[in-house]
């Protein structure tokens, strides 16, 4: 029996490793080559990341700080999401330009728009660097000695490198700390934004259809990369040309069929696929439900309330996009692992793990991680928790949050420079407009009594802030709170802002909502912090060896370190799929499903009369389907997360088939265990892109520059 469930689980995991998961090195893809050409790729591994010749790994970027970018012509024109490019559209837009409302497209390129402090990072070479990490490092180190010598090496390497070189150097840990790699960056410092539809296009479905399929987004925003006249990195000058990269991507009008093969190249962020059971079920069973309860709750408020009064709608769709965006994905987080039993597939594999542990004496190493981690994981469940209430239930009481951000200027003395004074008032000034411009107290109130009660009823006094402990009742608090507190009163605020003396610091302590902010904040630093980062010292320790141990156990498996926010390929097929009993989805989505859901009453409904016009008239040219419908979104079982926003899905010529902007809330558990059955990514049809550019911005300047394989 325990033979025939060692085989089982092993056949269990190796099956998990096939069929889209797995997020790859470029640099190391030629390991993958053969499985990716058996699924019908039919270029090379050295095409997609060489550093001997140009290869498409030139044309894809790391676009500002979070998502992913690519260069689709010989002058460094650039696709991204549309939520991607959001905060610059936004910076650019006023009541007389709203670039977000209505679009904005340069028709040449004196009308593209700087956006300084945008970056845009190509990656010009990888290399293996784990020997020389980790050349100091001994077993019997101490975490604390181990990490100081690997930070030190690391130093040092970086310091010999870039005596040889312009590139921004880095060097960063891969599985859990087993391996490291080097980086060589060219960071572009010139991008301007080029166009991106209304939102109405660009935001189609807005936070409704968020993670959720089927979907018809046209999530893409066009900026433009920029460089001096040798092609390389500089600030903003009218003096820049055109950024011209080594290669750029083909864009394919043949669109994609079921079961065709893909790829996605882009900056994956963040992924633990290699946690143990004990740890997916404390995520998904304990931590997320939390939030997901939390968030949810302050949501209806802002529903009830948002649903009442456009303004009111206006002023918290983004904070209301914010918290519903982590909330909808936890939630998917939780079914998905559970519905299609993430931990019992996790214990499962443990199992075998301890098998092969105590079936040579050699693995004494690993023989107790198991017990460890469910030891470790225990001590720090509290503590998540804690952070977890904090985090979503204190922090977004906004009066308290807000207060925060005067918590330096309560400390100002008379010795405080006036230089320094002069900037904290000037900044807080501004945050003051921010915050109140988007300020509603009904709400503010009501998340209170909410998240005060909750946060009561379901923490033990000692893992509560000290406030908390001394509120009798939470009505009377609030009402106190919110009537006592200046942070309510904008004009109060003003005032204080205004005709601040140093003298008056002593004020702002005695503030109900700084008290509270204060008390959230020392909580965190003195019992929260400080005990969740010993224990996540054991569990890093805990995490690198039994990532080795996995390594060792089954040396002919192909491995991919979780997603670091380093350059990675994940591939896989086009392709529908079924998330529960008799659903069955289609893996395409068409313009007549956005005429389907159009509705004029409700904001993320209303469809452009342009963009209507064209559908009435079929206007669609060559971007139509072979089966004469407009495709404006598709999926398939390519492994992505959060930074994956913008990037190219390839087609099996590394042609762009369309833009990575989301996954499927079903199959959001792809982060902790991925299952080729539910886990879909979603993207954007490069045709819609272009038909949108063409036919209805009339952009025919930004097609002509393009390389369009028809
Ligand atoms: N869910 C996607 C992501 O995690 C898209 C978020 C932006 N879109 C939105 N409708 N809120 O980033
Ligand atoms: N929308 C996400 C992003 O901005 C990508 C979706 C995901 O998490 O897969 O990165």
């Amino acid at each position: 029996m325990k033979r025939l469930l060692l085989s089982l689980a092993i056949l269990l995991t190796s099956a998990m490793a096939f069929a889209g998961e797995g997020m790859w090195i470029p640099m190391l893809l030629q390991y993958n080559e053969k499985e990716m050409q058996e699924m019908g790729m039919r270029i090379t591994a050295d095409d997609i990341y060489s550093i001997n010749h140009s290869s498409l790994k030139d044309a894809i970027v790391l676009f500002g700080g979070g998502c992913t970018g690519e260069i689709v012509s010989d002058y460094g024109l650039l696709l991204t999401n549309h939520h991607c490019g959001y905060d610059w559209i936004q910076k650019h837009s006023s009541v007389e330009h709203d670039y977000l409302t209505d679009g904005f497209w340069a028709m040449d390129r004196s009308q593209e728009l700087p956006c300084p402090g945008l970056t845009v990072t190509i990656l010009r070479e990888m290399r293996d660097v784990t020997d020389q990490v980790l050349y100091h490092v001994t077993e019997e180190m101490t975490e604390e000695k181990r990490q100081a010598t690997i930070d030190q090496a690391i130093k040092d390497i970086i310091a010999e490198v870039e005596k040889t070189t312009n590139y921004k150097v880095s060097i960063k840990p891969f599985f859990l700390g087993n391996e490291y790699y080097l980086l060589l960056n060219e960071v572009f410092r010139d991008v301007r934004l080029v166009g991106c539809p209304p939102s109405n296009i660009g935001k189609f479905g807005g936070d409704t259809d968020n993670w959720v399929w089927p979907r018809h987004t046209g999530d893409f925003s066009v900026f433009r990369v920029y460089a001096d006249k040798d092609g390389h990195p500089a600030n903003y000058s009218a003096d820049n040309v055109p950024y011209k990269p080594a290669q750029h991507l083909q864009i394919s009008l043949k669109g994609a069929d079921e079961g065709d093969f893909a790829f996605v190249f882009g900056y994956p962020a963040r992924t633990s696929e290699y946690l143990p059971a004990v740890a997916v079920d404390q995520e998904a069973n304990v931590i997320d439900p939390i939030a997901v309860d939390l968030r949810g709750k302050i949501l209806d408020v802002y529903n009830t309330y948002q649903e009442k009064d456009r303004k009111v709608r206006i002023q918290y769709a983004s904070k209301h996009a914010g918290l519903g965006n982590g909330w909808k994905k936890w939630m998917g987080v939780t079914e998905g692992i559970n519905h299609f039993h993430g931990v019992e597939k996790k214990r499962f594999y443990e199992e075998s793990f301890q098998e092969w542990c105590l079936a040579s004496r050699q693995r004494y190493l690993y023989i107790n991680l198991l017990k460890d981690f469910e030891q470790k994981y225990k001590e720090l469940e509290p503590y998540r928790v804690a952070y977890t209430y904090l985090s979503n239930a204190g922090l977004n009481i906004e009066i308290i949050d807000f207060a925060g951000k005067f918590n330096k200027l309560s400390e100002v003395t008379s010795d405080t420079p006036q230089e320094e004074v002069d900037k904290m008032l000037a900044s807080l000034r501004k945050a003051s407009e921010t915050f109140f411009k988007d300020y509603y107290q009904p709400i503010d109130e009501e998340v209170a009594r909410t998240m005060l009660a909750e946060y009561l009823n379901n923490q033990p006094a000692d893992f509560r802030p000290g406030f908390l402990n001394d509120i009798k009742d939470v009505d009377d608090y609030v009402k106190t709170l919110f009537s006592k507190s200046m942070f309510a009163d904008e004009e109060k605020v003003n005032n204080f802002i205004d005709n601040f003396k140093p003298s008056k610091a002593k004020k702002l302590q005695k503030d109900p909502a700084l008290i509270a902010y204060q008390s959230l904040i020392n909580f965190y630093s003195e019992e929260v912090n400080p005990k969740m980062s010993a224990i996540n010292n054991d569990l890093a320790r805990l995490q690198r060896l039994y990532m080795k141990g996995q390594m060792l156990m089954e040396p002919e498996k192909r491995f991919s370190p979780d997603a670091n926010f380093t350059l990675r390929v994940t591939y896989g097929k086009v392709e529908g799929f079924k998330p529960q009993d008799g659903k069955n989805f289609r893996h395409f989505t068409t313009l007549e499903g956005i005429m389907e859901k159009e509705n004029p009453d409700i904001y993320d409904y209303v469809v452009e009369p342009k963009l209507k016009e064209l559908y009435n008239n079929k206007d669609y040219g060559r971007y139509a389907d072979k089966d004469g419908t407009m495709h404006v979104a598709f999926t398939a079982s390519v492994h992505t997360t959060g930074g994956n926003s913008g990037s190219p899905i390839l087609n099996a010529d590394g042609q762009l088939l369309g833009l990575n902007f989301d996954r499927c809330w079903e199959g959001t558990m792809s982060d902790l265990v991925y299952d080729p059955d539910i886990c879909r990514n979603i993207s954007v049809d490069i045709r819609y892109v272009l038909f949108i550019i063409d036919k209805f911005a009339g952009a025919k300047n930004l097609i002509a520059e393009m390389d369009i394989v028809e």
